[in-house]
């Protein structure tokens, strides 16, 4: 039978996603909703909570795993030209400076004179769709804010309550290894983790029987003193990047850069993302050593923003690396009986962008009878829960066998089980964590061996049974 709302058909409901001005809306449901079902908290909450943080509960830690496994698989499982790599977070002091971190990895900042409250300058300017690029000096953008002062201010910013801008440095400091009342030459946590990539070049190619052109790939924490750490999980002082640096051959590099570039497309929408919600965006000002920089834009309800970036980086990093380390980065090309220094490609995304992607992209409310139906439409293949298990009732008679098969079907899905509360409010509570399948196991149950199985997006329900649901299961998500 079919379920019908307004003489319209539910399955076609189920795409009456937010309209474009709703969007802020949107976003706001979306952050309620992963504190509601345990996605995402606030860091040190009880203690008022600490700025650009946040912690990933029990079902956003199993989102934020599947995300990285389908990198991982696409990236180094399948790619038997890349190799993984997990590299410390703190390194030598002289990898930043190598890199041109210490001197040049800042952000104009501009505090509130009376609150203290602090500003991206290139920000405020992003809004009156102004573009203060990296390349600026400090004095050009005051020069700009100045300009547009009067533009500013009918957004509601005044430049004159704000003190003028100055670079504000983004490396974390640490005290590793500083036993002294000076912190003169600090230890950094990591701005990025391709830096461990760079490091590990040679190692790679000592080691194992990769040739150029090949690649390294990591995934791992970086951290960034984020002068307004904002829009929820987008922009964070401590995040985590997954990253593939790609050497090849100097001649090669372009080539190579167009062939990530597609190859990066295809695996976000292997992953689910819908290819109407991601654009490119190509930079204009590059810096000094970039061949090319184009950014993958993801449309979030705050507009499209950068997801990923894919760069050609030219032979900047091993240059620079060569140099502070005084150790010789060159390739041996046996064939060719030639020495040269390979260039890189790059691809780099934060996990908590691609999660916040999923979670803004799966969001659908729709109406069922009388009431608000919430569901979360995550591609089946990365669902948190891939399977709840609910007892009709808690009596021993339902409970006993429904845990044992929760046992037996945890061995092969990530499940969960729930014997709380009605059933029809167990089945809201999944589909707005995004489980793809509920089953049920009733009264009818015990005599026929046979389970209600529940579809998260169509609400249709089918019996199964219990001796081939292992099968069904697999093969449901198989298609
Ligand atoms: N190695 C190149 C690099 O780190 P980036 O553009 O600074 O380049 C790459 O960062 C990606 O890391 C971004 O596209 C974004 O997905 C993510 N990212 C950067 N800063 C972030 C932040 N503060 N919070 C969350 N994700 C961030």
């Amino acid at each position: 039978m079919e379920l019908l709302y307004n003489n319209t058909p539910i399955k076609k409901l189920w795409y009456n996603r937010l309209m474009e001005e709703e969007n802020v809306d949107l976003f706001e449901k979306v952050v309620n909703l992963t504190k509601r079902r345990g996605f995402i908290y606030p860091s040190s909450e009880i203690y008022g909570g600490f700025s650009g943080v946040y912690d990933y509960g029990p079902i956003g830690v199993l989102l934020a795993n599947n995300i990285k496994n389908h990198w991982w698989k696409n990236m180094v499982q399948k790619r038997p030209d890349i190799v993984g790599l997990d590299s410390g977070i703190f390194m030598s002091p002289k990898v930043w400076e190598a890199s041109g971190h210490v001197s040049g990895f800042s952000d104009p900042l501009m505090e509130n004179k009376k609150n203290g409250n602090r500003v991206r300058a290139d920000h405020i300017l992003e809004e009156i769709g102004v573009v203060a690029d990296e390349k600026m000096s400090i004095e050009e953008i005051n020069e700009l804010l100045q300009k547009n002062s009067v533009a500013l201010k009918k957004t509601g910013f005044n430049i004159d309550e704000y003190s003028e801008a100055k670079y504000f440095n983004l490396l974390v400091k640490s005290n590793l290894g500083d036993f002294t009342e000076q912190n003169d030459n600090p230890t950094y946590l990591r701005g990025e983790t391709c830096q461990g990539i760079y490091l590990n070049y040679k190692n790679v190619l000592d080691t194992t029987s990769q040739k150029i052109p090949y690649g390294i790939a990591q995934i791992g924490k970086a951290f960034r003193n984020e002068i307004s750490a904002r829009q929820f999980i987008f922009r964070t002082r401590e995040f985590e990047q997954m990253e593939m640096q790609y050497f090849v051959r100097p001649e090669e590099e372009m080539v190579e850069y167009e062939a990530l570039k597609e190859f990066r497309w295809k695996s976000l929408l292997s992953l689910g993302i819908k290819p109407e919600n991601l654009q490119w965006h190509k930079h204009e000002n590059l810096v000094f050593y970039a061949r090319e920089a184009y950014d993958i834009e993801f449309k979030y309800p705050f507009g499209f923003k950068e997801l990923e970036g894919i760069h050609a980086r030219g032979n900047y990093d091993l240059t620079q690396h060569s140099t502070y380390s005084g150790q010789k980065l060159e390739y041996f090309d046996e064939e060719k009986k030639e020495h040269f220094l390979p260039h890189i490609i790059e691809s780099s995304i934060g996990v908590g962008r691609l999660f916040l992607a999923i979670l803004c992209q799966s969001y659908t409310e729709e109406q069922v009878g009388d009431d608000m139906r919430i569901v979360l439409r995550i591609p089946k293949h990365i669902a948190p829960i891939q399977i709840a298990i609910l007892p009709l009732s808690k009596k021993d008679e339902l409970s006993i066998p429904a845990s044992s098969l929760f046992e037996e079907l945890s061995d092969n899905f990530m499940c969960q089980y729930d014997e709380t509360q009605s059933i029809g409010k167990r089945y809201r509570r999944q589909d707005e964590i995004g489980t793809p399948y509920c089953i049920t196991y009733d009264f009818d149950s015990i005599n026929d061996n046979m389970v209600t199985v529940r579809e998260r997006d169509t609400m249709e329900q089918e019996r199964v049974s219990i001796s081939e649901l292992v099968v069904y299961l697999q093969n449901k998500f198989k298609s």
